[in-house]
Formats: C-alpha cells, sequence, structure tokens
C-alpha cells in the first residue's frame, strides 16, 4: 500500500464502466486522492453512489466535458498535487463509430490532446491510456502479442484507438519526465462480485453482455447473434472476455509500475486480456448455464466492423506487472447477470 496520501490520481470517465471499476480498486488498494472528470455523456452520477456503497469513500467528481480546453484547465488547476492520469473517457461502440465517425474523432481524440497538454502544463509524469484489442484490425496469427503489426482498423472506433496510441508515444518521445503505460483492452464484461456496480448502458445496448442480460431480463425482447458463418469453430466472432474487476486491478498495478519507477522504457504497451478465445455461443451458453435461463436468441447477419477472431497473448502483463485474471468465463457472466437482477428485471 502505498503511503502518498497527499497526492492525487486523476480518473477521467471515473463514472463509466472500466473507470468506476478502477477506482473502487484504487480506494480499495491505495491511499491516493481520487478525482474523476466525468460530464456523464455516456454515463450516470448515481455510479459514485455506488462506489461509495461499495468502499464506503465519496469520490470527487469534476463536472467538464475534456474536449473543452479552457474548462478543462479551470478545473484541474483546484485539484491538488495531480501526479498522475487515467484518461479512460471516450466513446466506445464499434457500430456507433461506423455511423457517426466524425464524433470519434473529435471526442476520443479531442479529449487525449487536451488531457496531455495538461500534462504537460502541470508537469504530470504518470499517465495510462485507455487503448482497445480493436487496433490490431483482423490479424493472420492468433493469439496477439504486444508485437503483433497493426492491420486498418476496422472501425473508426479501431482506429481512434490506433491514433491514439500514436499520439501518446510520440508525446512521450517529446519530453523528458513523461511515463505512459497503454493498456489494450480485449472485451471487458461482468460486474464488481458485489452485485452493485457494474456496466450501465444509455438506451439499447451495443455490447454482447449487457444485451444478454437484459434479453433474459425481459427488457430486450430477442438477442442477435451477429454471423454464425464465419471461419471459426462454431461460426460465430471470437473474443477475449476478461472480468471488468480484473481491468481495474491491472490499473492498480500499472499505475504503481509507473510510479514506482519500474518501467525499462518511457512508454510500455500490454495487452489485457485472459488468452482464452471465446465464441458468440459459447458466451451465450455459458450464461445460460450460470443463470440457469434459456435466452431468446436467433442468428442474425453480420455486422458491420466486426473482426472475426481475437484474443490476447498475455505473457508480458503477467511478467511485467505481476498481474493474472482472476475470474473465468461462467464468474464473469454470474456477476453480470447479478448486476443485472440489482438492476431490475421487467
Ligand atoms: C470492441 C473491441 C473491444 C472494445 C469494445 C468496446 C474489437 C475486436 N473489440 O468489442 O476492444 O472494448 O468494442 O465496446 O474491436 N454480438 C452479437 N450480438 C450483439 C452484440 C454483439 O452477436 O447483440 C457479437 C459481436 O458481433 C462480437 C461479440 O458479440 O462478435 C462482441 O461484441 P461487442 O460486445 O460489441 O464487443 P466488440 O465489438 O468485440
Amino acid at each position: 500500500m502505498s503511503n502518498q496520501n497527499t497526492s492525487t490520481i486523476i480518473v477521467t470517465g471515473g463514472a463509466g464502466y472500466i473507470g468506476s471499476h478502477t477506482i473502487i480498486e484504487l480506494l480499495q488498494q491505495t491511499d491516493y486522492n481520487i478525482v474523476s472528470i466525468d460530464n456523464f455523456s455516456n454515463s450516470n452520477a448515481a455510479t459514485f453512489e455506488r462506489i461509495e456503497k461499495i468502499t464506503g469513500k465519496q469520490v470527487k467528481n469534476l463536472n467538464v466535458d475534456i474536449c473543452n480546453l479552457e474548462a478543462l484547465e479551470l478545473a484541474i488547476a483546484k485539484v491538488k498535487n495531480p501526479i498522475g492520469i487515467i484518461h479512460f473517457a471516450a466513446f466506445k461502440s464499434v457500430p456507433q463509430s461506423v455511423a457517426d465517425p466524425l464524433l470519434y474523432y473529435h471526442n476520443n481524440l479531442g479529449s487525449l490532446v487536451n488531457i496531455l497538454k495538461i500534462c504537460k502544463q502541470l508537469k504530470i509524469s504518470n499517465f495510462i491510456f485507455s487503448s482497445s484489442c480493436s487496433v490490431y484490425g483482423n490479424v493472420e496469427k492468433l493469439p496477439v502479442t504486444e508485437e503483433t503489426p497493426f492491420s486498418p482498423a476496422e472501425s473508426p472506433y479501431g482506429q481512434s484507438k490506433q491514433m491514439g496510441e500514436d499520439i501518446v508515444l510520440n508525446y512521450t518521445k517529446s519530453v523528458s519526465d513523461f511515463k505512459a503505460v497503454l493498456l489494450r483492452y480485449f472485451n471487458p464484461v461482468g460486474a464488481h462480485p458485489t452485485g452493485f456496480n457494474g456496466e450501465f448502458p444509455r438506451g439499447r445496448p451495443d455490447n454482447l453482455v449487457p444485451y444478454i442480460t437484459q434479453t433474459a431480463a425481459g427488457i430486450l425482447q430477442k438477442l442477435t447473434v451477429f454471423g454464425d458463418n464465419y471461419d471459426t469453430r462454431d461460426g460465430s466472432c471470437i473474443r477475449d472476455y476478461i472480468h471488468v474487476s480484473d481491468i481495474a486491478d491491472a490499473h492498480v498495478k500499472a499505475l504503481n509500475y509507473l510510479i514506482e519507477n519500474k518501467q525499462k522504457k518511457a512508454s510500455t504497451v500490454f495487452n489485457l486480456g485472459t488468452g482464452n478465445g471465446v465464441s458468440v455461443l459459447e458466451a451465450i451458453h455459458s450464461f445460460e448455464k450460470v443463470a440457469e435461463k434459456k435466452l431468446n436468441y436467433e442468428i442474425g447477419p453480420r455486422r458491420a466492423g466486426d473482426v472475426i477472431s481475437i484474443y490476447a497473448n498475455n505473457d508480458l502483463v503477467k511478467k511485467e506487472l505481476n498481474w493474472s485474471p482472476k475470474y473465468n468465463l461462467d464468474e464473469m457472466m454470474l456477476s453480470a447477470w447479478k448486476w443485472q437482477l440489482h438492476l431490475g428485471e421487467k
């Protein structure tokens, strides 16, 4: 446990899905002051009540649009002794990015540039960037390692993460007192084991697991499996689903790694996945097993922007951060279902 309790870690997107779970782990595993920046454009202020319920601690949130540099500067000027930023705030829907690419370039890249400007102005030298396995595109060889070259991104969302990585890496090279960890998340799913915090999609979810739980809860009528004629073992797409609390724990370890100067280079990229490829149909069957419920689903056409198959080689993150995933697929599905039951069935 750290004793630097006068130092502050800024978490952008702190009310979001991964941001809120990371704040919970930071509050439980470290002594840092935590300040969130979130304008609730795709999240909910009630998340901070959930964090308090789980941790017993209140988190201060600055309600600012990170794309507005002036407002951001004014808000952050009040933060005492900021030593690190974990930058989650971004839009993350593949289909939405296909429909509205400019929104993704503006929001995901504009906010990143502003946050790095803040790092420069305030000499904040520890930075963690939320990247995604979508940077790899469709690759020939699986599992992907951090050295796997990028194929063209399949969606503007994926491209915004490829460009975001370049921005962070180039900025890191341009200054001497800045260190960054870039975490490429595979497919974060599940909810806090207490069942009191989880993904809170606005409107109809785009991601598989909240779609499954809302269908099982009777909120949505039917899940469509996007394609069963891919070249995979059962024809549906393969992903590396990883429990959100495992992702959150990796952020705490990455932060300590930066602050304790364990990093050999100014910037390090890590894959954050379990290493297991799971098909959409396997994910559905795992859910049906743990929830003891039949899911109403049908096979539909392919979805634009989907990669066929991707899962991680996670050797590097295990070795360097001494991290390993704790939860298996059934536990991910059960926690997601527990959260859905907490939110309510129809
Ligand atoms: C993508 C990114 C991931 C990122 C996530 C954020 C890739 C490979 N991964 O995940 O890094 O964290 O966006 O949103 O780009 N599916 C259905 N029916 C549905 C919904 C989804 O069959 O109603 C299928 C999809 O076709 C896909 C799988 O379920 O094969 C997972 O989809 P989703 O949860 O949306 O995540 P990705 O698009 O894989």
